[in-house]
């Protein structure tokens, strides 16, 4: 039975980092799963036979289902899932079209709980789910609503999921980066750089989110500054939160 991981969002700035680092776990089959081919087979060629690409669009229930099947005619031995494929849109909720709403919600949330229930047959005690949340789940966060909110639904399904595999040896990590430094990000604004206070590579979020998913963390949060907006979210009320939030964006709102 071929031990594999699962990694979505494989061709992102940090899904690549990613499976450069499944490169060093003890598998045979990394599947790639992200939406453009072209893309995943530059990452075969760049990361070797290991990559195999595995073309699926999460926000349709018809490729899900896809790999849904895939998962079970192979039936591997599904050593490690990474959802990491993630999607958001800034600006004035009222702004935001029913398509955006459905895909951040159909990405972001459905179509980790998807894969988590398809995955977890297939695992054995050892294995390991990471689900990428954000630092944005530490509190609300205005122009980027429904995003934020879409990762505290990650962080909160991802903790109290750990809980539930327990007894079956299956750790569950969340996996709560501030930012990284990848294509998501809007560099620019009307012309002049966005600051992004605290930014970091996406190998640096991977190789720790990797390590604390290996130690049996439920949570990864990376470095200093990260953690240090973790305990201010726990120490300051969500009001005064929002407002620093506020005045560090005011430029480009
Ligand atoms: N960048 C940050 O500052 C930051 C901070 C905290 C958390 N995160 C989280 O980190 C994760 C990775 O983000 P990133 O910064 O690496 O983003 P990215 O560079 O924009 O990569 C996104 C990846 O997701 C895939 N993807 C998007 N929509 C998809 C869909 N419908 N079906 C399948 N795959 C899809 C993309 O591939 P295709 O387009 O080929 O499908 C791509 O591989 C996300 O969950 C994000 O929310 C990012």
């Amino acid at each position: 039975m071929a031990k594999i991981a699962v990694i979505t969002g494989a061709t992102g700035g940090l899904g690549q980092e990613f499976v450069s680092e499944l490169l060093k776990e003890d598998v045979d089959e990394i599947w790639a799963v992200a939406r453009n081919t072209e893309k995943l087979n530059g990452l075969k060629a760049k990361y070797g036979d290991k990559v195999r690409p595995v073309k699926c669009d999460l926000g349709s229930t018809d490729d899900i289902e896809a790999l849904h099947a895939l998962i079970g005619t192979e039936r591997p031995d599904i050593r490690i899932l990474i959802n990491n494929a993630g999607t958001g849109k800034m600006g004035s909720t009222t702004d935001f079209t029913p398509d955006d709403i459905n895909k951040t919600i159909n990405i972001n949330c459905r179509a980790v709980c998807l894969l988590c229930g398809y995955a977890i047959p297939f695992m054995k005690s050892g294995a390991r789910i990471l689900n990428i949340s954000s630092a944005s789940s530490f509190q609300p966060v205005p122009y980027i609503n429904l995003y934020a909110a879409s990762k505290v639904f990650v962080r909160s399904y991802t903790r109290a999921l750990n809980v539930e595999l327990k007894s079956k040896g299956i750790t569950c990590t969340a996996v709560c980066p501030g930012w990284i430094d990848t294509d998501m990000l809007q560099k620019e604004h009307n012309g002049k750089p966005v600051k992004f206070p605290g930014l970091v590579s996406p190998n640096r979020v991977a190789v720790q989110a990797l390590r604390d998913s290996a130690k049996g963390r439920d949570m990864s949060v990376c470095t200093l500054f990260v953690k240090y907006e973790h305990y201010l979210s726990k120490a300051l009320p969500q009001k005064v939160l929002m407002k620093m939030w506020l005045n560090g964006i005011k430029d480009y709102v």
